[in-house]
């Protein structure tokens, strides 16, 4: 064997004995770990928990776990592989419970409706993808999606392409039949995803350049908060003259209002309505560039 090969050989025994050396490690922790939960009296139901795999066994620090998990912070997430559900669960000693219905339940159906009139094979921008499944269902469907955010898209498919680029500065050349925008609008430029706090006016910045790349012709499907107008830390709530202004050189083909009765119900209103309460709304706007 001449000298590379041997170094090679000399490398890979060493990375396998690593290897082995970590997995060892793994399963001592582990023992570890139990051993310690026996120690103060909680090692039976954990390990009973992790055996049995049923609910019933589920104590207090599995729960802790397993609540973290499925949150936006969670494992997954800190992997760009969350994918924020309409409806969540919450763990408890012995139990897990729905606990919340939130807007996506009512705004993801409302963009494959939009989409039903358009031919598969259309090109498709999804603004803001991140922790949404939606870009890679529509590639899935057929229709040709960039899906672009300031935080990675993970999912992958042979007809999606992603971008990492805030919308309102993504210099593109050419234009796509349908633009997609949900729950996105009222974040922007707001420095809630780790972005820096941009000057006021950027949500009327990115629906400009939303608009440039959207075909004559073409459809926008966006979604936004409604109600009394205002702005926090994390979003803008939009009223109807807002929603009006973020709509300024696009022709209205729908607005469909949906409303949330309680932490798990939403119903869409008859008809548009003016009226303003504590009520979450979202308005779902489907609309056409001249
Ligand atoms: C509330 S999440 C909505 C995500 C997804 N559309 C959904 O339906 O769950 C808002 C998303 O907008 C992204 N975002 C914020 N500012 C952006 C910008 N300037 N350009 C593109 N995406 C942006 C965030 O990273 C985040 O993923």
């Amino acid at each position: 064997m001449d000298t590379g090969l041997t170094e090679i050989a000399a490398l890979r025994d060493e990375s396998r004995h690593l290897r082995d050396e970590s997995r060892h490690r793994h399963a001592e922790n582990i023992q570890l770990a139990r051993a310690l939960a026996d120690l103060i009296g909680e090692g039976d139901r954990f390990r009973r928990a992790m055996r049995s795999g049923l609910v019933d066994d589920i104590d207090e620090e599995i729960a802790r776990m397993l609540n973290h998990t499925v949150t936006h912070r969670g494992f997954a997430a800190q992997r760009n592989l969350w994918f924020n559900p309409p409806l969540s669960v919450r763990y408890r000693e012995g139990d897990v419970v729905l606990a919340q219905v939130n807007e996506r339940i009512v705004e993801t159906p409302y963009v494959f409706r939009a989409l039903s009139r358009v031919e598969p094979g259309a090109t498709v921008l999804d603004v803001g993808a991140a922790e949404s499944t939606l870009a890679v269902s529509l590639a899935s469907l057929g229709y040709r999606v960039t899906a672009i955010d300031i935080r990675p898209y993970a999912p992958v498919h042979p007809s999606l392409e992603t971008v990492v680029a805030p919308i309102q500065d993504w210099s593109h050349d050419g234009a796509f039949d349908v633009v997609v925008c949900v729950s996105t609008i009222e974040h922007i430029g707001l420095g809630a995803y780790g972005e820096p706090r941009a000057d006021e006016g950027s949500d009327g910045a990115a629906m400009q350049r939303m608009r440039e790349l959207t075909k004559p012709g073409g459809l926008l499907v966006l979604t936004v908060p409604l109600g009394e107008a205002g702005v926090n830390d994390v979003q803008r709530t939009y009223d109807h003259a807002g929603l009006q202004a973020l709509l300024e050189g696009w022709e209205l083909e729908d607005l469909t209002v949906a409303r949330q009765l309680d932490p798990r119900t939403w119903v869409v209103e008859p008809q548009e309505t003016t009226s303003v309460d504590d009520e979450a709304r979202v308005a779902l706007v489907t609309a056409r560039r001249p």
